[in-house]
């Protein structure tokens, strides 16, 4: 079973998709650890973003700096070049491909990635204010002193460029499911998420 989250930031898609992974004891790739690992890479070596993407290698991943602000603002400008994206579409696929299946989190995957028909796609979304409200809190948490109107900023300058590039946007697939997390909390999301999983895979039989 392949299991395909697309959504904006700070949705709550990534913790969503590892509940979901491990419920199913599949395994979970966040996709835009692959761009922030590029952004990062390109950052790091001065290479192109598309020379990065070109010479990636799973242990970028792993770059201290890929969880940051600066890094997660470059994925989304990197993310726009179609020769980044085309260098990174047969990792994602092979991921998905894996006998068992996967879970995998992105923007594209419903609709580019894995768009076949036997996908279960979800479309998590929550509106703007909530999802500035987590990512502050997010922040708080890991030690930094966010402003509330500048996480609000960054947040929607990341959904414009993600939804109005012209390859692979941000968007619902034809056959998705919208799971709107604003008035929700984690457990009650990886309710409706699996209940919503169980409904379309009794559906096809
Ligand atoms: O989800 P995350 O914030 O880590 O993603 C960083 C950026 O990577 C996003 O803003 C988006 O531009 C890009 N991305 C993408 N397609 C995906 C996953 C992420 O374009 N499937």
């Amino acid at each position: 079973m392949i299991i395909a989250l697309d959504g904006p930031a700070a949705a709550g898609k990534g913790t969503l998709a590892k509940r979901i992974a491990a419920h199913f004891g599949v395994p979970h790739l966040d996709t835009g650890a692959l761009y922030r690992a590029v952004a990062s890479r390109a950052l790091r070596t001065g290479e192109t973003p598309e020379a990065a993407a070109a010479a990636f290698r799973i242990g970028d991943m792993d770059a201290p700096d890929l969880r940051s602000g600066a890094v997660g603002a470059q994925a989304s400008r990197v993310a726009a070049i179609p020769a980044v994206r085309a260098a990174l579409l047969e990792f994602q696929q092979n991921f998905a491909r894996r006998p068992g299946g996967a879970v995998l989190d992105g923007r594209d995957i419903g609709t580019v990635v894995c768009p076949w028909p036997e996908t279960v796609k979800l479309f998590v979304t929550a509106s703007p204010e909530a999802r500035a409200k987590r990512r502050f809190n997010e922040l708080l948490a890991r030690g930094e002193t966010p402003i509330y109107a500048a996480v609000f900023a960054d947040l929607a300058e990341r959904d414009r460029r993600d939804s109005q590039r012209a390859d692979a946007p941000m968007k619902p697939a034809p056959d998705a499911d919208v799971l709107d997390t604003s008035d929700l909390d984690p457990d009650e999301a990886f309710r409706m998420a699996l209940g919503l999983i169980s409904a379309k895979t009794r559906a096809r039989g």
